[in-house]
Order: structure tokens, then C-alpha cells, then sequence
């Protein structure tokens, strides 16, 4: 009788938006609306200059959806203005809800705005409970240049002590 193959990972792999340069550590998912603060900090931070990949989640339906095949900490913004069940973008949670990508997270950075009192940087914590990584730092808006530092060494270090 014929042998039917196993269901399997057809989608590809998505380049990552900046690929490390030397040596790879480990990657970075990010997501960032129209007013780009994230984009920015991404940016500053010169992760592929310390052998880390940098991923994008696109911002439109219609963009082909991100397939990540490597681990990687996910980088978030806060929306919903309070509202714990919008605080989570429909982009990130779509992106999530691919198991293959899922299965890659290691951990999670957000982002926000203390004008929002408690519900600030709420989305990292609604991820990291769902998903059951650490939220490993969170930072306002475009964040400061000490982020900058923090982030790019954290990371290092955070991939070194989660080497895969
Ligand atoms: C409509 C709206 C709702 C927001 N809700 C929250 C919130 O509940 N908590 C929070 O910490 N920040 C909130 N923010 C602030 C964003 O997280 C912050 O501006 C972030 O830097 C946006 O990143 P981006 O420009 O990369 O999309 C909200 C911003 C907007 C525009």
C-alpha cells in the first residue's frame, strides 16, 4: 500500500528585514504600527551587528504572512488603551497562531506608555503568560539610549544562556 507522508512544515522560512552580520546568535521579532516607535528603537539598537537576526511582522492583511523557523524573543507594543483583550494586536496574535512560529519564542519585550497607568506594557505580559516565556524588559515609546544598551547586551546574554 502507498505511504502517505506525514503532515509537514510546508511554509518556508521569511528572510529576516536585517539579517545578523558574523557570527548568529539569535533573532528578534518585532512589531511596529504607523508611527514606527519600535521600528526606531529596533533600529538604534544595531542588533545585527551583535549576530542577531531581525524579523518584522507585517503591519498590512494582505502582506504575506512572517514564517519564523528559529528561536527568537518578540518585540511588542502595547495598544487597546486599557482594554486587555485589544492590548495584543490582531497582527501579532495572527502571527502567533501559527504553531511553527510559536514554537520558536524564547521570551518577550514590550513596549508602551505610562500615560496608560496600569495597562502599561500590558501585552507583554498577556504574551509571556500565554506562551510561558519571560518577559525579559520593557521600555516607553522610542525608549532612551540606556534601553538601547540594555536591550542590545541583553539580548547577547540572553541567547548565550539559551543557546539552540
Ligand atoms: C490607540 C493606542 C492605544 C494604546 N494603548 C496603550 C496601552 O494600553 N498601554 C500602553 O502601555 N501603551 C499604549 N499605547 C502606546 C503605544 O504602545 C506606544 O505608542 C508604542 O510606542 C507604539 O509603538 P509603534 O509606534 O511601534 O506601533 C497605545 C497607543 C495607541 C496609539
Amino acid at each position: 500500500m502507498e505511504q502517505v507522508a506525514p503532515a509537514q512544515d510546508v511554509q518556508v522560512a521569511t528572510p529576516p528585514e536585517y539579517a545578523a552580520v558574523g557570527e548568529h546568535i539569535g533573532a528578534l521579532v518585532y512589531f511596529s504600527s504607523q508611527s514606527r516607535n519600535t521600528a526606531r528603537f529596533v533600529a538604534n539598537c544595531q542588533l545585527p551587528d551583535e549576530g542577531i537576526n531581525v524579523f518584522r511582522i507585517p503591519i498590512k492583511p494582505h502582506e504575506a504572512p512572517l514564517n519564523v523557523r528559529e528561536p527568537y524573543v518578540l518585540m511588542i507594543p502595547t495598544y487597546g488603551g486599557g482594554s486587555v483583550r485589544k492590548a495584543v494586536l490582531p497582527q501579532i496574535r495572527r502571527f502567533l497562531n501559527d504553531p511553527a512560529n510559536r514554537a520558536g519564542i524564547r521570551g518577550v519585550i514590550a513596549s508602551g506608555n505610562t500615560n496608560f497607568g496600569e495597562s502599561f506594557c500590558l501585552a507583554g505580559d498577556i504574551v509571556a503568560r500565554k506562551c510561558q516565556v519571560p518577559l525579559i524588559y520593557y521600555f516607553e515609546l522610542m525608549g532612551t539610549k540606556e534601553d538601547e544598551q540594555k536591550v542590545r547586551k541583553g539580548l547577547v546574554d540572553f541567547f548565550h544562556n539559551h543557546p539552540e
